[in-house]
């Protein structure tokens, strides 16, 4: 049953009471409404893409309620900086390069070294952010495949059932997502939104680069960035053979494991994570156990097929 909560003290105390103890809550935010998770927790970040429905991970976009905050997550370059001042709180995510041990959990970045932050402006979610103390990663909180939510009715209509909570502050501003600009190298518009891309190179003095041609926001798990380890990768594994590292699934014996219970959601919380340990491993040649291809397996299947897939 999906709690729907006031847009006062106690709806907002609730709603985040959820938050820290790893459940889903839908809040507005003046672009549209998020379904938040909090960050730092794997297993309520893998709960986001089991109640979208989502078939792929893409990296998520994590808010915060302070540049303080922000500064903490990730690496603010001067432009970032400069960027913060004219439009944050605001419709603008940032994606910068992520601090080691900054606590964010490798799902929510899908694995990526960079991080898309954003300090929203609508003043319940911020409270919101606030009161839960901790980073929210958070998409539109629709179905996938589906429009995103503009009103609590919206969110209901799609996640009733499959999200703990929609903290109701009613209907959006904006109306449309935030504009996405990479800032790991030259600064590139990675996704049209809320604020015009002309107002970021006025403010910057500089054009914006356009988006890498694969970086299409419409198939975002395709982002050539994407995290895939060093090793090639043989899926459906039953055993290692010689010379191999086996990436397990359920209770059998392998040098790593998804989740020895065969529990997908804590399998897909811990996929980038295992990914990276098996670089720090060395491995050249892995196996990985077959996968069940229904809830979020078919988004760790997804993963796995890219990840093992030729290499340009
Ligand atoms: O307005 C919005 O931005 C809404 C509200 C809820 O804040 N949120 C939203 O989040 O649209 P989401 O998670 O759907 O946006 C994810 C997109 C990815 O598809 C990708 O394009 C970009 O943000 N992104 C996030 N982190 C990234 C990263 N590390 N590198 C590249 N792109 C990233
Ligand atoms: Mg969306």
């Amino acid at each position: 049953m999906t709690e729907r909560l006031s847009p006062d003290e106690a709806g907002l105390a609730r709603a985040a009471d959820l938050l820290r103890g790893g459940g889903l809550v839908a809040f507005p935010t003046e672009t549209v409404y998020g379904l938040g998770a909090d960050a730092t927790n794997g297993t309520a970040v893998a709960g986001i893409y089991e109640a979208k429905g989502r078939p792929s991970f893409n990296p998520l976009i994590v808010h915060v309620a302070s540049l303080t905050q922000a500064a903490e997550l990730v690496e603010l370059s001067a432009e970032a900086e400069r960027l913060a001042a004219a439009f944050w709180p605001g419709a603008l995510t940032m994606v910068l390069p992520a601090r080691p041990g900054n606590g964010i959990a490798s799902l929510a970045s899908a694995g990526l070294p960079s991080l898309g932050i954003r300090l929203p402006a609508h003043s319940l979610a911020r409270q919101l952010l606030e009161a839960t103390g901790r980073p929210v990663a958070a998409p539109s909180a629709n179905p996938s495949g589906r429009v995103s939510p503009t009103t609590a009715e919206h969110v209901l209509a799609g996640l009733s059932g499959k999200i703990a909570a929609v903290l109701d502050g009613g209907a959006c501003d904006v109306g449309v997502e935030s504009t996405i600009i990479g800032l790991t190298g030259a600064p590139a518009l990675l996704r049209a939104g809320g604020i015009p891309a002309e107002a970021i190179e006025a403010c910057l003095g500089a054009p914006l680069a356009p988006p890498p041609a694969n970086a299409s926001p419409t198939s975002p798990g395709q982002l050539a960035s994407h995290y895939a380890p060093t090793g090639t990768i043989r899926l459906d594994a039953e055993a290692a053979r010689p010379g191999e590292t086996f990436l397990g699934f359920g209770p059998s014996a392998a040098d790593l494991n998804l989740s020895s219970s065969g529990d997908l959601t804590e399998a897909a919380a811990n996929l980038f994570a295992c990914l990276h340990q098996l670089d720090a491993m060395g491995a050249t040649r892995i196996a990985v156990a077959p996968i069940p291809d229904h809830g979020l397996g078919r988004a760790i299947n997804d993963r796995l097929r890219r990840a093992a897939a030729p290499r340009p």
